[in-house]
């Protein structure tokens, strides 16, 4: 079978004939990967920088797909904790982690959408009691995360969602989604934080994608902002794009009831991620969330993986397709 392959973390992956792998467990099968997404996720495997690298080489990436068992049944399902992901034709799947499809869902869009939808759908669900009529900031809400995340606190009865983004067009498409506020994080980052302050001063809850400077800077002029500072403020640390690390004030600890949480592999047991999977498989599958997968057969994988990523669009990968 053909996969791609990592066998530097300094290098793309390549497109290679490998030995096709062979079910041990007993709730392991072999899958046909129909289609698997080319999520931030899958480049911090690829480059060995993710938190649960294991920096076993080489590897297979790939963390999530679509695929069809021995049994014609199509499931969408994350891949086991090994070196072996979904970027191949084939790969072992933990029948455990496997969620039936139905059979009209399009495996593309289950590609594209179930990474980034599961960020604000299971911490919504699982890190936070979303009580209805939560007002919500999203930081970061223009990337494919983000868009998903505002469609998502809409379905799940938020009252008022603020998107703040960078990229003006893709922050006023917002709209369109869901969000009742949208504001800019260009341009001097004190003017963002006033402003962040002054459109989020009574948030219930912080779903950010961002953390490094801009979410650090944003947390005191939201905290002393709000009309009631007993009021539960809930900060989520979902992704990282503007860096790992933030220097929080000790002030914000103090000054208001706040708490700061994250959500992701880990906080989420893979119990707690697969409970929601049908309901979320559902919500893609009927159209009640948009996703923007564009797709490449998976031979091209080296070409597509050095050009810059759209983070309007989630690029999927399908591997029969030569
Ligand atoms: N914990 C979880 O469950 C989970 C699940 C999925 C994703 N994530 C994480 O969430 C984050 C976003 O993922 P994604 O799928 O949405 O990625 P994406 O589609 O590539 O979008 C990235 C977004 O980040 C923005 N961005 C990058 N650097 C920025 C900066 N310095 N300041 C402000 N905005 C910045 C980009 O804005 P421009 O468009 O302006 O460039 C873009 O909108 C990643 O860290 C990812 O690993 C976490």
């Amino acid at each position: 079978m053909y996969a791609a392959v990592v066998r530097s973390f300094d290098s793309s992956p390549k497109y290679e004939e490998v030995e096709s792998p062979v079910p041990s467990g007993e709730h392991e099968a072999l899958v046909d990967v129909l289609a698997a997404g080319l999520h931030l996720r899958v480049r911090a495997q690829a480059n060995g920088s993710h938190y649960t690298s294991t920096d076993e080489l080489p590897l297979i990436p790939g963390i999530d797909g679509v695929g069809r068992l021995p049994d014609g049944k199509l499931v969408y399902f994350v891949a086991t904790d090994t070196a072996l992901g979904t970027f191949a034709d084939q790969t072992i799947v933990d029948l455990r982690r496997a969620v039936p499809l139905p059979a009209y869902a399009d495996p593309v869009l289950i590609a594209a959408a179930m990474n980034p939808a599961m960020s604000a759908w299971v911490t919504l669900r699982r890190r936070v009691q979303a009580k209805p009529g939560f007002k919500v900031l999203i930081l970061g809400a223009t990337g494919n995360s983000g868009q998903m995340a505002v469609q998502i606190a809409k379905l799940m009865g938020a009252s008022q969602i603020i998107a703040a983004g960078r990229n003006p067009e893709r922050l006023r498409s917002l709209t369109q989604l869901g969000a009742d506020v949208t504001l800019s994080l260009a341009g001097d980052p004190a003017a963002v934080a006033r402003n962040l302050g002054e459109a989020a001063a009574d948030a219930d809850i912080v779903l950010d994608y961002l953390w490094g400077e801009p979410a650090a800077q944003a947390m005191l002029p939201i905290l002393t902002r709000r009309s009631d500072r007993s009021r539960l403020l809930t900060w989520i640390q979902i992704g990282s794009v503007a860096g790992a690390d933030a220097p929080i004030p000790s002030a914000a600890l103090r000054s208001a009831n706040f708490q700061i949480i994250g959500s992701g592999q880990g906080s989420v047991t893979p119990a707690g991620y697969l409970a929601e999977f049908p309901a979320l498989i559902q919500a893609v599958a009927d159209g009640k969330l948009t996703a923007n997968p564009v797709v490449y057969p998976l031979s091209r994988i080296e070409e597509v993986w050095k050009t810059p990523a759209d983070s309007q669009q989630r690029i999927v990968f399908v591997p029969h397709n030569k």
